[in-house]
């Protein structure tokens, strides 16, 4: 019924505003169902390990295994969610791509808009929340260290400012959240942007 997705940098509490989200909406008796990219299915979960430890891919190699990712995860866990009415709440989609591997990796627009189209069938997200912090602070905060936390700290600036072009050149479905505010002001805001977004929709 509805595809919430949460995006940004390292470190920026993606995974804790989910958890509190998903809490919130099912208090409101909402079914919810939480997932995350890459790593949704049975698939993305061997395509992550590859991903995110080991030696370091071509760009265009790890293009497409994000995108292989996210093909099976519309295809097997979100299209099917909210073909049975639940609100979806994934931990990153189409515009970590755009942010990491055109702003990050350097890859050109047109290839990586034509493989999110293609990987996604054109499901686009509802309502998008960007968690914004320094690039410094964020790769404090992250708990396990992956390929990408160890990139330089330009990589991780380019894809902060990537970011901000998406958020600013869709601002009704990707809202800009400041993620250095405690947690429970960050999870406020969210709630009611969604109550919001949901209620507007039933009208
Ligand atoms: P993960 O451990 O899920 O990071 P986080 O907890 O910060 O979300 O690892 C996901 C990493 O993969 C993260 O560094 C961003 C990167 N990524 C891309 O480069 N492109 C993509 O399309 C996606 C979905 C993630």
């Amino acid at each position: 019924m509805m595809l919430i997705t949460f995006e940004g940098g390292e470190g920026s509490g993606k995974s804790t505003q989910i958890r509190l989200l998903e809490k919130y909406l099912a208090g409101l008796g909402k079914k919810v169902l939480s997932t995350a990219e890459p790593g949704g299915t049975e698939l993305g979960y061997q395509l992550r390990k590859i991903l995110l430890t080991g030696e370091k891919p071509d760009p265009l190699a790890e293009l497409l295994l994000f995108a292989a990712d996210r093909a099976e995860h519309v295809a097997k866990v979100i299209k099917p969610a909210l073909e049975k009415g639940r609100i979806v709440l994934s931990d990153r989609y189409f515009d970590s791509t755009v942010a990491y591997q055109i702003g990050g990796r350097g890859l050109s627009v047109k290839t990586v808009e034509f493989l999110n189209q293609l990987a996604s069938g054109g499901l686009k997200p509802d309502l998008t929340f960007l968690l914004d912090l320094p690039v410094e602070e964020g790769l404090k905060r992250a708990l396990v260290e992956t390929k990408f936390e160890r990139e330089e700290l330009s990589f991780h600036q380019r894809v902060r400012k990537m970011f901000l072009k998406i958020a600013a050149q869709d601002p009704k479905r990707v809202k800009v959240i400041d993620s250095t505010a405690p947690v429970t002001e960050v999870q406020e805001e969210i709630q009611k942007l969604c109550k919001a977004k949901i209620f507007g929709k039933r009208s």
